[in-house]
C-alpha cells in the first residue's frame, strides 16, 4: 500500500520531490474556490504535509467513528460512499481492505477535490460525480458509507430507499441528530439555516431515523449512538439549539 494511516494524518509511503511538493500545494489552493469541507492531512515520508483546508477533521472524527461502529475490517467487500466530498472514506475502506471502492458525490468540485487526493495518496478507487440515480437498478455493494448527508435532503425517504437498494450486507449510517430523549421519535423540518447552512433540511431522533431506515429496506437497524454532543445550551448563530451527529448501523 502507498499510505497508511497515521495518529494525525494519512501517512504516504515515499517523499514527495520538491517539484511534486509544490504542484500538489498549487492544485490544492485552486480548488480552494469552491470551498472544501474535508481537512485531509498527508504527511510524505520525509515529513512533509499537504493539508487540504476544509473544516470536518478526517482522521481526528475517524477515531471517534470507529466507537460508534464504523466498519473496521473491510477485507474482500466492494464498498459504496455516497457523499463522498473529497474522497476521505473512501480512502479508508480501501486502507481497510476493500475489494473495490466506489465514491460519488453529486458537486463536480468536490469530486475534483477527492481525484487531486487520489493522485496523491495512489490509492485504487474510484470516484466520480453522480448520486443514488446515477447507478443501474441492479447494482449491489457489500457495505454503504453514508456519512453527513440524510440531513442535507428534502426528501430521505425516497434516497434511504434507493440506497438500501444498493446495499447488499451493510450500511453504515451518520447524521446530525436531536439530542434530546423527548424527541427521539421526532424529526424537525427547517425552513431556513442551521449551523449557517442552508441546506440542512431534517434533524432527526435516533428512533426516528431508525423507523425510517427499517421502513425503507434494512431488516435491523441499531442506533450506534452520539459521536459527540454539544454542551447544554449551545446555540447555532441563528439561536438554534444546537444538536449532535449520531450513527447506525444498518443490516440488509
Ligand atoms: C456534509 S458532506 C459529508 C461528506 C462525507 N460523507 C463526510 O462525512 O465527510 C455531504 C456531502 O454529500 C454530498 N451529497 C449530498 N447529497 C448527495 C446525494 N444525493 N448524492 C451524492 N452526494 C450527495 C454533498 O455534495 C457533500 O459532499
Amino acid at each position: 500500500m502507498t499510505v497508511r494511516l497515521g495518529k494525525n494524518s494519512l501517512l504516504l509511503q515515499r517523499t514527495l520531490s520538491p517539484e511534486e511538493y509544490t504542484r500538489y500545494e498549487q492544485l490544492i489552493e485552486e480548488r480552494r474556490s469552491h470551498g472544501y469541507y474535508q481537512r485531509l492531512v498527508i504527511d510524505d515520508a520525509a515529513g512533509k504535509r499537504l493539508e487540504t483546508p476544509g473544516t470536518h477533521p478526517c482522521v481526528g472524527v475517524l477515531a471517534t467513528l470507529d466507537r460508534y461502529g464504523f466498519p473496521c475490517d473491510l477485507r474482500g467487500r466492494s464498498v459504496l460512499d455516497i457523499g463522498c466530498n473529497a474522497g476521505f472514506y473512501s480512502f479508508i475502506a480501501k486502507l481497510r481492505g476493500a475489494r473495490s471502492v466506489l465514491g460519488l458525490d453529486h458537486q463536480p468540485h468536490y469530486v475534483d477535490q477527492g481525484l487531486l487526493m487520489k493522485e496523491i495518496l495512489g490509492l485504487d478507487v474510484e470516484l466520480r460525480q453522480g448520486d443514488q440515480d446515477s447507478l443501474p437498478p441492479d447494482a449491489r455493494y457489500d457495505v454503504v458509507l453514508n456519512t453527513g448527508v440524510v440531513y442535507h435532503l428534502q426528501n430521505p425517504m425516497e434516497f434511504l430507499t434507493k440506497v438500501a437498494r444498493l446495499t447488499g450486507e451493510l450500511m453504515y449510517l451518520e447524521s446530525e441528530m436531536l439530542t434530546d430523549p423527548k424527541y427521539s421519535e421526532y424529526a424537525w423540518f427547517i425552513e431556513g439555516k442551521y449551523g449557517e447552512d442552508p441546506s440542512n433540511w431534517w434533524i432527526y431522533g435516533p428512533l426516528c431515523l431508525e423507523r425510517m431506515a427499517r421502513a425503507a429496506g434494512f431488516r435491523r437497524v441499531e442506533f450506534q449512538g452520539f459521536v459527540w454532543k454539544p454542551r447544554r445550551g449551545t446555540r447555532t448563530p441563528e439561536g438554534f439549539l444546537r444538536q449532535g451527529p449520531g450513527a447506525f448501523l444498518c443490516w440488509k
